[in-house]
């Protein structure tokens, strides 16, 4: 049999294997997982997450790695429908046609392209697609909607027969999905076997320096492997003969980056790229500091937000869920938090609706369930979106609910008393 998970002792970006060990999060089951409701799930297996930063490269990582079949051939997390993501997808059109010059013709090709979502804008704008998933339950509903998508994990085996067919992608791009790679130098040599040589290649990650500003640690899960900085992407492009060219940051995934690179030669870099790098040697992401700080700064958090709903429950009051994202799922793990104070959490998307979550058990309403049982208060887990949703749930708000946004501080949303008038 397969091991299921992986010890990692050679850092996946550099080969070192000197670690700093940044912090535990505990031993949780898997935050994507949704289960048909049951009394109890006994038996359901558990895996560390646990936080380490190389002493080298200063990749952040997770020390043990779960099989990518196990996590990865059925998703259940699709391309977010928010108008933010809608509007973010338009953007990264808009990027890589003005920074790299597309035009109608060329050839896109995205890693992890989901249900196709991403693909559709770029082929609305002259463009000629083709998606790589590993997840078969989405590879066929992109298909479906006619978007040509190959239902495997990236590498030369997917990269060669997409030239052949279809030649030399202009962009191969990656939203969202290398964090979640553990062989990142197999997925390089695929971009090299399909990327045109004038190509550029676009990476999309939550970005290092906004998780530890935010105290993000709810984002630490098991399918999120590396943490990068621009500094270690850089590195890793350039042991494959890539050159940062650009970067960009975006406020998506609570603050993330849109790396640009090209073979050397092909493109100058933009003044973005020296930018980035120099605002990170401030920062000292390349010394321990504040891989430490961060653990400090997690550790009261998860005090404080936990304290926070118990102390609410033990008082009488009701607490739901908002959003059932896999880091609010990590959240309530490291909080200690399930059905016992959390009701039920309310998440738009049909695979997770009537289900109940792994591990905490906690059942997933639809919004109209929950409108009809609103709670007093909901804790924000779906905090990316957090400014959407409080504008969308004024009536919530209007009628006495409150939202607990968990971080980077707990803090506590209720709607302004309105302004009283004298006469
Ligand atoms: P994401 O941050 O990984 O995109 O996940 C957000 C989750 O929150 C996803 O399961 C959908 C859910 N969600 C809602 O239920 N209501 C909303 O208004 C928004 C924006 C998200
Ligand atoms: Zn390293």
């Amino acid at each position: 049999m397969r091991d299921i998970i992986r010890r990692v002792d050679r850092c996946r970006v550099c080969g070192n294997d000197d670690w700093l060990e940044v912090m535990s999060l505990g031993s949780t089951p898997l935050a994507n997982g949704f289960l048909d409701p049951a009394p109890a799930y006994p038996d359901e297996p558990v895996y560390p997450v646990d936080v380490i930063a190389c002493r080298r490269c200063w990749l952040m990582s997770l020390r043990h790695v779960v099989d990518p079949q196990v996590l990865f051939t059925h998703y259940v997390y699709l391309t977010s429908e928010s108008d933010q993501m809608a509007q973010h997808m338009r953007r990264i059109v808009e990027w890589s046609t003005r920074k790299l010059g597309l035009t109608a013709g060329d050839l896109v090709v995205e890693l992890g392209s989901n249900i196709g979502t991403q693909l559709e804008i770029f082929a609305a704008a002259g463009l000629r697609t083709v998606g790589v998933d590993p997840a078969r339950n989405l590879a066929r509903i992109a298909n479906d909607r006619g978007v040509e998508t190959v239902a495997d994990f990236f590498g030369p085996h997917v990269a060669g027969p997409i030239a052949q067919k279809h030649g030399r992608a202009k962009l191969v791009l990656g939203r969202q999905c290398f964090a979640h790679i553990d062989d990142v130098h197999h997925v390089l040599d695929g971009v090299d076997a399909v990327l045109a040589p004038d190509g550029a290649l676009a990476i999309e990650v939550p970005y290092l320096v906004d998780l530890l500003d935010q105290n993000q640690f709810d984002t630490i899960y098991h399918e999120h492997l590396s943490y990068y900085s621009l500094g270690t992407l850089g590195r890793l492009f350039e042991s494959h003969g890539l050159r940062l060219v650009d970067v960009e940051r975006a406020d998506v995934h609570g603050g993330s980056i849109v790396a640009f690179a090209s073979r050397p030669t092909v493109r100058p870099p933009a003044p973005s790229v020296s930018r980035l790098l120099a605002l990170e040697e401030e920062r000292g992401l390349s010394t321990g500091r504040p891989y430490q700080d961060l653990a400090d700064r997690t550790r009261k958090v998860v005090d404080n937000v936990g304290g926070l709903v118990r102390d609410l429950v033990a008082s009488g009051k009701r607490v739901a869920g908002y959003g059932a994202p896999s880091k609010g799922h990590a959240l309530l793990q490291a909080c200690g938090l399930d059905r016992k104070e959390i009701e039920f959490v309310t998440d738009t998307t049909p695979l997770k609706q009537g289900k109940v979550w792994a591990g905490n058990l906690i059942p997933v309403f639809t919004p109209e369930q929950a409108r009809s049982r609103p709670p007093d208060y909901y804790l924000l887990l779906a905090w990316n979106y957090s400014s959407e949703v409080i504008r969308k749930e004024h009536e919530f708000l209007a009628q006495g609910g409150r939202f607990i946004v968990p971080i980077p501080q707990p803090r506590i949303v209720a709607e302004p008393e309105p302004a009283r008038r004298y006469a």
